[in-house]
């Protein structure tokens, strides 16, 4: 299976992989999977390096044409194609997206717990930063949002609402409803939605993702999507990401923001998306399969220990693991010291959590559930 292959990272800057340089400890912390990326991927990359001139590069009109074409057969989202903005990555849109929506002092919502740069972003840029837990439910079935505490959240000075869809680190894919009534809760207050669908085409199981360009046309005026193939194909060291704004004056305030900042972006990460989006989904389809099955692993080898608590997740090949249960001080480092480098939570706004990536070969799975089944077992 072309999932099982172990490829060794060492030696080619992988951040993943050199942050434990030298240890014996396997990396399963930054959101990166250990696959080779689909085979269409790697050959419209050998071709580009076959041209042999890499000069300043504008968006192809086939790239263009492509995207237009997957978000429209994919998430029966149908856009215009100057409604894209290209990016080199999510971050920085998610910060320029901070400056350009609010102005100093302004405030900037979210949920926690979250994806770092979503609680970053609003400090960096001396906007206030304002978080509503998202709940585990009762029955630890999923994670519920707290729509009282959203009203009581929301200060008159509230300018942007950034959701993470579906959500990391939880794995939560916001249902039809929810996010009709997120879309709500920002016309109401007169937000600007930010919507990074990072992980959409990453959902397991039955689960489906619902776009937020499918909201109705008084909400998405005020909503930008933030996409990539970087997630779902393992491109993210080819720096191609993109928004969608379909307003023009949102767009010109974006535009705005990033000039002079945002220049032309890699020319091969056109390549990988459009190949991606043309010609990836047999591959993708089958990564969902491999994935489902590791998330059953540590669904199984975990489950049985009572010092973890997992919840079910829809999408992502990231876990949250609730590890209050476990006496120790430190559980990211007690794993560690295992051989099992992990995320903490804190870093996500959520003591007492850590993020498990297991976009990973099962060997490779294997051999890091085992280590923490160790740590696991000696505190029983
Ligand atoms: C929700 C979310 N947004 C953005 C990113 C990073 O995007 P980029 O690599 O395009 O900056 C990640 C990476 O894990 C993510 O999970």
């Amino acid at each position: 299976m072309e999932f099982d292959k172990e490829i060794n990272r060492h030696g080619t800057g992988s951040l993943k992989w050199d942050r434990f340089k030298g240890m014996d400890v396997l990396p399963f912390w930054v959101a990166d999977m250990d696959f080779e990326s689909p085979p269409e991927v790697l050959a419209a990359l050998r071709e580009r390096v076959s041209h042999g001139v890499f000069g300043y590069t504008i968006p192809p009109e086939s790239t263009v044409c492509a995207v237009c074409e997957y978000l429209e057969r994919q998430h029966g989202f149908t856009i215009s194609p100057d409604w894209l903005v290209w990016s080199p990555g999510l971050v920085p849109s998610l910060n320029l997206a901070c400056r350009a929506f609010a102005e100093k002092g302004d405030g900037v919502m979210t949920f926690v717990p979250s994806y770092p740069p979503f609680l970053t972003a609003p400090g960096y840029a001396e906007r206030e930063l304002l978080t509503v837990p998202l709940l585990p439910r009762a029955d630890d079935s999923g994670w519920e949002i707290d729509w009282d505490l959203m009203e009581s959240t929301v200060t008159p000075r509230t300018r942007l609402f950034l959701l993470s869809h579906p959500q990391n680190p939880v794995g939560k894919a916001f249902s039809k409803a929810e996010l009709a009534q997120i879309g709500a809760f920002c016309l109401k207050h007169n937000l600007i939605l930010c919507s990074d669908e990072i992980h959409c085409d990453l959902q397991l199981g039955e689960s489906r993702h619902v776009s937020a360009g499918t909201l109705p046309s008084e909400v998405l005026k005020r909503t930008i999507i933030l996409m990539s193939p970087s997630k779902t194909y393992n491109l993210a060291g080819l720096a191609c990401a993109y928004l969608v704004i379909p307003d023009e004056s949102l767009r010109n305030r974006y535009k705005r923001e990033a000039r002079g900042i945002i220049t032309e972006i890699n020319l091969f990460g056109y390549a990988g998306c459009e190949a991606a989006y043309r010609f990836g989904e047999a591959w993708r389809q089958r990564l969902l399969a491999y994935l489902e099955g590791n998330r059953n692993r540590v669904y199984q080898v975990l489950g049985r220990y009572s010092q973890i608590r997992l919840r079910p997740m829809d999408a992502t090949y990231l876990a949250w693991l609730d590890v209050r249960g476990m006496d120790v001080a430190d559980a990211c480092l007690a794993f560690e010291k295992r051989g099992v480098g992990l995320s903490d939570g804190v870093q996500f706004g959520q003591r007492g959590f850590l993020r498990l990536n297991f976009g990973c070969p099962r060997a490779m799975l294997d051999e890091g559930l085992q280590r923490m089944e160790r740590e696991l077992s000696s505190h029983a």
